[in-house]
């Protein structure tokens, strides 16, 4: 089994970071083969909308130069990708979004002269989230978006793990994030193993 982990935070050491530790930990111990991308390490430019995409109907087929055919490719080959990102201004990091935005946009051959492909279809996506409000009130909007994304690139939404961040005067990991993290890793192994959607809620 194969996790394409896109990690959207720009702190290496962060708290997202901290939760996604334990998540990944669990996963190798499953024997899940996990590929980690720091997006604030890579090159990945913002969609300019060109629309330069939309003519190629098979392949991603943006003007772009950078990092997202690389990336691109993992999302493609992993039987889950899983989008850890601290939520800011309840939504995703801009690295994040800018991701987001031009594999929508160029996995999906929607706008063309004529209808293509959906890259990703198929793809199952989870979601590590860290935030500062409680996550009903934090990463709802987050959670909603994603899912839409996922829809419409006819990929499936498998559930999302949510820990709030109190702030700088308590210490971020405890053994109830770190056991979460833990169990969201195995709920989702399993759901892949048994094929069916994770129907458990983890915030
Ligand atoms: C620029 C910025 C914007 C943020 N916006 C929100 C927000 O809209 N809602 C929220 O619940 N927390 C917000 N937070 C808090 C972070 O989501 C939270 O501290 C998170 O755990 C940081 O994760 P990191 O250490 O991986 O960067 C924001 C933090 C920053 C720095």
């Amino acid at each position: 089994m194969k996790f394409t982990v896109l990690m959207g935070s720009p702190r290496p050491e962060g708290n997202t970071a901290a939760l996604l530790r334990p998540f990944l930990e669990e996963c190798t111990r499953m024997g899940v083969e996990t590929h980690c991308f720091r997006l604030n390490e890579l090159s990945l430019s913002p969609c300019r909308g060109c629309m330069a995409c939309q003519e190629v109907p098979d392949r991603l087929g943006c003007v772009q130069e950078d990092d997202l055919s690389k990336v691109f490719e993992a999302m493609k080959d992993c039987d889950v990708m899983v989008l850890a990102t601290p939520i800011y201004s309840w939504y995703c990091t801009p690295a994040m979004k800018a991701l987001m935005d031009r594999a929508i946009y160029a996995g999906n051959k929607y706008y063309g002269r004529e209808k293509g492909a959906s890259l990703l279809e198929g793809r199952r996506v989870a979601t590590v989230v860290t935030c500062g409000y409680r996550p009903q009130e934090g990463a709802d909007l987050w959670e909603q978006g994603l899912k839409r994304w996922c829809t419409h690139g006819k990929m499936e939404y498998m559930g999302m793990l949510c820990r709030r961040d109190l702030g700088r005067k308590v210490p971020f990991l405890d053994e109830e994030k770190e056991q979460a993290a833990r169990d969201f890793a195995q709920a989702i192994c399993l759901a892949v193993k048994t094929e069916e959607l994770c129907a458990q809620e983890f915030i």
